[in-house]
């Protein structure tokens, strides 16, 4: 059984989709044993308490200095024994010496079809704002494995959405949680606990 950290700062919904799909055993090969909010109030903690799961806290400003705070986010990875990591909403930096540590074995759900609106600077309500602006007619979710490049991992799934005449960057969002990122997200780690998963040269292949 792999362990299955997520990492979150927000409301978590994304978790709750990982819980969910767990719930409805599609997520075969692993569990998730531990959840790491970077920010103490995180509605998403609530979630995996009413769920049994087991929480840690880990803020940002606690800490001197990026390293520091990413020595401590090792240590608790350490600890918990991950042997996947989810970003799901995790919206503080941590330096390389953690994806290093974690090789295609720490995803995240970006709220855009990467290599568009992707980066730093793009996160949450953000890139959907930046959405709107260009005019796109159609944008989604990607899922990817975390490396040192902001956003630049290997592409592991997407999922499109339309983007319709009157939307806000709210309604928007709700739209692409709602017919991708809580769909893909389990998908993806249900397909890594598969061990189905394979990177090569920065490319991924799914058996399916
Ligand atoms: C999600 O839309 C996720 O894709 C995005 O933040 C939201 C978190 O919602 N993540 C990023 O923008 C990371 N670059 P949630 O807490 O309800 O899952």
């Amino acid at each position: 059984m792999k362990n299955i950290v997520v990492l979150v700062s927000g409301g978590g919904t994304n978790l709750q989709a990982l819980i969910d799909a767990q719930k409805r055993g599609e997520i075969k090969g692993g569990e998730i044993t531990c959840v790491i909010s970077s920010k103490e109030d995180a509605y998403a903690l609530e979630r995996a308490k009413q769920n049994g799961i087991n929480t840690r806290v880990l803020v940002r400003k606690d800490f001197a200095d990026v390293h520091e705070y990413s020595k401590a986010m090792l240590s608790a990875l350490d600890e918990e024994k991950a042997d996947l990591v989810v970003y799901a909403g995790f919206m503080t930096i941590l330096d390389e010496t953690v994806c290093r540590a974690y090789p295609n074995k720490m995803m995240n759900v970006h709220p855009a079809l990467i290599p568009s609106f992707c980066g730093k600077g793009f996160y949450g309500l953000h890139v959907h704002e930046a959405v709107l602006e260009k005019g796109v007619k159609v944008t989604g979710a990607t899922v990817h494995f975390v490396t040192e490049v902001c956003d630049g991992g290997p592409i592991i799934l997407q999922e499109t959405a339309p983007v319709l005449n009157g939307d806000t960057p709210e309604i928007l969002q709700k739209r692409v949680m709602e017919i991708c990122e809580w769909k893909i997200l389990p998908k993806a780690v249900a397909l890594f606990c598969a061990d189905k998963i394979r990177v090569e040269n920065g490319i991924t292949f799914i058996e399916e």
